[in-house]
C-alpha cells in the first residue's frame, strides 16, 4: 500500500483513508490514528501493571542490589544503605505477600545524621530505582491541622501529585520527611518545656505512618476544579524519616556516662565529630523530645557518617552524574575542556569541612569558581581557549590557567 494508493486505509478498524484524521500507511499495511490511540492506551495500562507486578522481580527484592545502585551514586555510608535497602525489601514483601498467620510490621526507617551527608539523596535514588512515586517534605513547615502552616495531610496530597494523580500508585510509594527532629521539644531542658504543637503533629504524622485512610484535597487542578476530596489509604505507604537531632550528643553522653565512667575521655575526643549517632537509642530519642509511640513506629533507626575531606572528594569525582562531571560536560559543550588538579580538588573539600556543610556546599563552591568562566566560555572558545585549569590558587580566589590554541591565540591576541 502507498500514500498515493486510493484505497488506503487503516488494516485495523478497517476505515478508509477519507474517513479518518491520519492514516500512517507502511509497506502494504496502514493504521489510522484512532487506531494508534487505542494500542497507546493498551500499552499504557500494560505499564500500570508492571508497576504493581514490580516488586515480584526478584532483582527488586534483593537487598543487595538496591545497594549496588545506591553505590553508584552515594558514597560511603554503607550502615544506611544496607538498612535502608533492606527495610525497602522488608516492605515490599509485606505489600505482596500478605499472609493471614504472619502479620508483617511496617518496617518505616528513621535515619539520623548530620546535615548534607546523603540522606535524602539515598531516599530518592531508592524511589527512582523501583520507579515509585516519591514525596520529599519537610517536617519544619508541618502544623497540626486548624493551626497556619501545612497539615501533616499535605504530604499526602504531594505524593498524590507525583504520582499524576494516580490514588492506586501514591499508595506503594515513599514519603521522606526531612527534619523530622524539628517536631520534637526542643532545647536542652526538653523534659521542663513541652511543646505541645510539635507533639500534635507527631500525634498526626503517627497516625499516617501507623496507617489510615485519609481524605485529602485532590492538589492538580486541573483534574479536580471542583477541588474534590481523595481517599488515601497509607497502610502500604512506605516511610522515612531524617533529622540531624542537633544537641542529642549530650543526653547520649549522659546517658552512657552514667553507667560508664570512662566515657568521659570519649565523649571529649568526639566534641570535634559526630560518630555518637550510632549510639542513639530509642530512650535518647524520646529524651530529645519524640513521643514514645512516634519512635515506636520506627523498626529501622540508622544514620550516615559524617564526610571526611577524602570523602568529599570522591563526591567531587566519583558518583555517577558526580558535579565534575557535570561541570566537565557544560564546558565540552563549548569545546573547552576542564581540568581540576588535585590540590583544588582537596581545597575545595577542606573549605566545605570549615563550613560544616558536608557535601551540601560543594556544588555552590564550584559554582563561584566557575560562573566566570561559564559566562564568558563563549567568547573565550572562539578566541581559541581549548582548556582551563582550575589549581588551588583558583580556588582561593585567583585566575585560573587557561590554554589557548597558539595559532588561534597570537591572531587574537591583540
Ligand atoms: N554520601 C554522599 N555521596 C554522594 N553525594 C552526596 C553524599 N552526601 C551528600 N551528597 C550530595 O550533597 C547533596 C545534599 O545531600 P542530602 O542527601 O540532601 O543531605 P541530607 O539529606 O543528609 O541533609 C546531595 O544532593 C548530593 O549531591
Ligand atoms: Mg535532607
Amino acid at each position: 500500500m502507498t500514500d498515493n494508493n486510493k484505497d488506503a486505509k487503516c488494516d485495523f478498524c478497517g476505515k478508509p483513508k477519507e474517513e479518518v484524521e491520519k492514516l500512517i500507511v507502511g509497506h502494504d499495511v496502514g493504521i489510522c490514528n484512532e487506531c494508534v490511540d487505542l494500542c497507546s492506551n493498551i500499552l499504557g495500562d500494560e505499564k500500570v501493571k508492571n508497576f504493581h507486578n514490580l516488586a515480584d522481580s526478584q532483582n527488586k527484592f534483593n537487598p543487595s542490589k538496591i545497594k549496588d545502585h545506591l553505590d553508584e551514586y552515594v558514597i560511603g555510608q554503607n550502615s544506611a544503605k544496607i538498612s535502608l535497602a533492606v527495610a525497602v525489601c522488608q516492605h515490599y514483601k509485606r505489600i505482596n505477600h500478605p499472609s493471614k498467620d504472619i502479620k508483617l510490621e511496617k518496617s518505616n526507617v528513621l535515619m539520623l545524621g548530620p546535615t548534607g551527608c546523603g540522606k535524602t539523596m539515598m531516599a530518592k535514588k531508592i524511589a527512582e530505582f523501583l520507579d515509585l512515586p516519591f514525596a520529599i517534605c519537610d517536617a519544619t513547615g508541618l502544623t497540626e491541622a486548624g493551626y497556619v502552616g501545612d497539615d501533616v495531610e499535605s504530604i499526602l496530597t504531594r505524593l498524590i501529585s507525583v504520582a499524576d494523580g494516580d490514588v492506586k500508585k501514591a499508595e506503594r510509594g515513599i514519603i521522606y520527611i526531612d527534619e523530622i527532629d524539628k517536631i520534637g521539644r526542643k532545647g536542652e531542658n526538653v523534659s521542663i518545656t513541652r511543646d505541645v504543637s510539635g507533639e500534635g503533629v507527631q500525634q498526626a504524622l503517627l497516625k499516617m505512618i501507623e496507617g489510615t485512610v485519609a481524605r485529602v484535597p485532590a492538589g492538580d487542578k486541573r483534574k479536580h476544579p471542583k477541588g474534590d476530596m481523595l481517599e488515601i489509604d497509607t497502610s502500604n505507604i512506605l516511610f522515612i524519616c531524617g533529622g540531624a537531632f542537633v544537641g542529642i550528643d549530650k543526653i547520649v553522653g549522659r546517658r552512657v556516662n552514667a553507667t560508664s565512667i570512662g566515657f568521659n575521655s570519649k565523649i571529649a575526643k568526639q566534641e570535634e565529630t559526630t560518630d555518637f549517632y550510632k549510639d542513639v537509642t530509642t530512650k535518647d530519642l524520646i529524651t530529645y523530645g519524640m513521643i514514645p509511640e512516634f519512635v515506636g513506629r520506627f523498626g529501622i533507626i540508622t544514620y550516615v557518617d559524617e564526610l571526611g575531606i577524602k570523602d568529599l572528594i570522591s563526591i567531587l569525582k566519583e558518583p555517577k552524574n558526580s558535579l565534575l562531571s557535570q561541570y566537565k560536560y557544560i564546558f565540552e559543550l563549548d569545546g573547552i575542556e576542564l581540568e581540576f588538579e588535585d590540590q583544588a580538588l582537596e581545597s575545595i573539600a577542606e573549605h566545605a569541612k570549615e563550613l560544616k556543610t558536608n557535601a551540601r556546599g560543594l556544588k555552590n563552591s564550584l559554582e563561584k569558581i566557575l560562573i566566570k568562566y561559564q559566562f564568558e566560555a563563549v567568547d573565550l572558545a572562539e578566541r581559541g581557549l581549548q582548556k582551563i585549569v582550575i589549581s588551588k590558587d583558583t580556588v582561593e580566589g585567583n585566575s585560573a590557567v587557561l590554554i589557548f590554541d597558539k595559532n588561534n591565540a597570537q591572531t587574537t591576541a591583540k
